[in-house]
């Protein structure tokens, strides 16, 4: 048996929502919803889709290393300069350059828990230790960050808003944090979701950016432009961290597929409107559901909710998954009596709910 690095013995595989195909497959369905991993229900653009198609006229050519026409695309859009910008085979990758780039061994990074946990796997693989602390009030804790922060700590990842629980850091606490973080910290704030808000109070990162030289700003295109598949996601920061974080990239790093589809995909202005409109539509449905059964949920400013089903999360979850809705139990986070249920189409959400009743009463 060949011995692998001690670090890679530290980590746990990142447990995935049950696929479509598996959970037909073990159960004898035909329908199965699948409102567990935070993508979009009404798919991607037919704009997306139709790049995908004509992308496909060339595989034999490995892509553009570069994603020059994304990365110019992008850089008009957010008026930040192309070498400002890094792709990344979804925003999983650039979590993990971030580890490589800035982690060695005994370093400390500080998030909040639970939160979306590649953040703990890219630092502990390179033989840091993340610091957790607990969320309050289901929200990141940042005067708890700040009061973790000592002569070890290099990198603070939040997530905004936070996956699982949905909530926000706004603005204010935002620029508050940031005047109080040392400046030789990383800060990475991860906006997943971002598309999904446009509440005034929800903080302009790229702005704040301006006077700061120590954040990475993590955006993707598996949520709102419903390009999950693909695996395509971004980092924004300073010209010096990303020069040091390509040097980590893989050569080709993000198919041809996945460059044409998100360029592609930010023209898509119905498409994202059309979406945005469902998930508020879907949001303020199962608010009213939650309220008619008697049930509380943490307020959320993303695509996916987190329901306290007053149960055992496990027991629920496996009566949904056998009748077809995979859904995340809340054991899984830590949150036990929870599920977290990415919001889906109006039907969708009537189904889960029907099958919620169905349970309670039995
Ligand atoms: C907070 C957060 N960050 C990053 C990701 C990774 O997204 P992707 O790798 O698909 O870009 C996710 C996916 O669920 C997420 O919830």
């Amino acid at each position: 048996m060949i011995e692998c690095r001690k670090e890679v013995k530290l980590l746990t595989p990142y447990m995935p929502g049950k696929p479509i195909d598996d959970v037909k497959r073990e159960y004898g369905l035909d329908d199965v919803i699948k409102l567990a991993s935070n993508e979009n229900p009404l798919g991607c653009s037919e704009k997306a889709k139709a790049a995908v198609i004509k992308s496909l006229e060339a595989p034999s050519l490995y892509p553009d290393g570069n994603c020059s026409n994304l990365r110019n695309a992008l850089s008009q859009k957010l008026h930040v300069t192309s070498d400002q910008l890094i792709f990344g085979c979804g925003s999983d990758e650039i979590i993990a350059i971030i580890g490589k780039t800035y982690i060695n061994v005994g370093d400390e990074a500080i998030t909040c828990t639970p939160s979306f946990p590649q953040y703990k796997a890219a630092v502990v693989s390179m033989g840091g230790v993340m610091i957790e602390v607990p969320l309050k009030d289901h929200t990141y804790d940042l005067n708890g960050i700040v009061n973790s922060i000592n002569e070890r700590t290099k990198i603070i990842f939040i997530s905004n808003p936070n996956n699982p629980t949905g909530t926000i850091v706004t603005k204010d606490e935002q620029l508050s944090f940031m005047k109080k973080v040392p400046k030789h910290i990383l800060v990475v704030w991860d906006e997943a979701y971002n598309e999904y808000i446009l509440d005034v109070n929800f903080p302009d990162t790229l702005s704040v950016m301006k006077e700061y030289d120590n954040i990475i700003l993590l955006r993707t295109f598996s949520k709102m432009y419903g390009l999950a598949s693909l695996r395509i996601g971004y980092g924004i920061s300073t010209k010096e961290i990303i020069g040091y974080m390509n040097r980590l990239r893989g050569p080709f790093n993000v198919t041809t597929q996945a460059q044409d589809a998100a360029l592609a995909s930010l023209d898509a202005h119905e498409f994202v409107k059309e979406s945005f409109a469902l998930n508020e539509a879907s949001k303020q449905y199962t608010y009213r559901k939650c309220q008619e059964l008697g049930l509380s949920y943490i307020q959320t400013y993303g695509n996916f909710i987190m329901i306290d089903c007053k149960l055992p999360s496990l027991d629920l979850f496996n009566h949904l998954l056998q009748k077809g809705v995979i859904v995340r139990p809340g054991f899984y986070f830590g949150m036990d009596t929870y599920q977290r249920v990415t919001l889906g189409t109006i039907e969708q959400m009537e189904r889960f709910f029907e099958l919620v009743e169905e349970f309670i009463q039995i």
